[in-house]
Formats: C-alpha cells, structure tokens, sequence
C-alpha cells in the first residue's frame, strides 16, 4: 500500500457555473463516489480563468490544479472556452520553465449531466497526483508570488 494512501492532498479545481459545477452537482446527486482531495472554485466561464490564478495555487502550494468547462461549442459565453483552452496550452509549455511538472495541472470539458463523466475525471487527476506525491516548495517561490501578486 502506497504511503499516500488514505491522505489527502491539496488539489484545486475550477469550474464553470454553467456545465462542470453542474456535471460535479449531478455527480454527487447521483451518489457516484469521488475522493475529496479537489477544492472547488466556482467561475462563471472557463474564459474567466486567468492563467496566474493557477501559477498562484501551484506556487503557493495546491499540489494540483484542474479546470473544466463546457464542451467545445457549449459555451454559455459562446467562445470562452476557446480562449480559455488557448490560453491554458501555452500555461502547460510555461509551467516547466517556473520548475513546476506539468502532469500537475490539467483542464477538461464536463457538461452538466455527465456525473458519471466528471467521476471519472476526479478519479483519474487526483490518483495522477498521488503517484506524484505532495508538490515541494519551489525554490523561487517568494519571489514568484510577489510577482505574481503584481501581476494580478
Ligand atoms: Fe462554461 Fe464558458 S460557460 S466554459
């Protein structure tokens, strides 16, 4: 048994008000077990996520950062999941060069009635982040969050 198990770590998750919140809502209506690693935050569209808000949690310790939204055309803002998944490619080639893996960060569309579907997104990022263990303290990290402080 993996020395992890059973221990939670500090997952963050965003998610859209329109499909994914409402995907995680059906999910726990419909009872579907998850593990209580992710801390949500609700945004009203995945366009409304800026990038650093996701540097801020990694650099300040989430051991992992997940955003969902709605499925590509199911935008309730028409297309701010295009300019969210635009944004969050070039955050994923970024985040090595802070010192930060990759692996640790990860977006997905979840639409409102697919509980089943967002079960198995949880499941998946957050066993992804156990084999990774706890994320360490970035050597620059003070430096980061001031700049990153700035920057918001
Ligand atoms: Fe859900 Fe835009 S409203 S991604």
């Amino acid at each position: 048994m993996s020395v992890l198990a059973g221990k939670e770590l500090r997952i963050v998750g965003f998610l859209c008000n329109w499909c994914s919140y409402g995907g995680a809502d059906t999910a726990g209506v419909g009872r579907f077990t998850q593990p209580t690693d992710l801390r949500i935050v609700r945004v009203p569209c995945s366009g409304r996520i800026n990038p650093l808000f996701i540097m801020k949690a990694l650099v300040n310790g989430a051991d992992g950062v997940l955003v969902s939204g709605c499925h590509p055309r199911d935008c309730h803002y028409a297309e701010g999941n295009y300019y969210a998944r635009r944004r969050l490619e070039v955050l994923k080639g970024l985040l090595p060069v802070l010192g930060i893996d990759p692996r640790r960060f990860e977006y997905t569309w979840v639409s409102a009635s697919e509980g089943q579907r967002w079960q198995h997104v949880v499941e998946s990022f957050t066993g992804q982040i156990h084999a990774l263990g706890p994320s360490r303290r970035l050597p620059a990290a003070p430096e980061l969050e001031a700049l990153l402080s700035r920057a918001m």
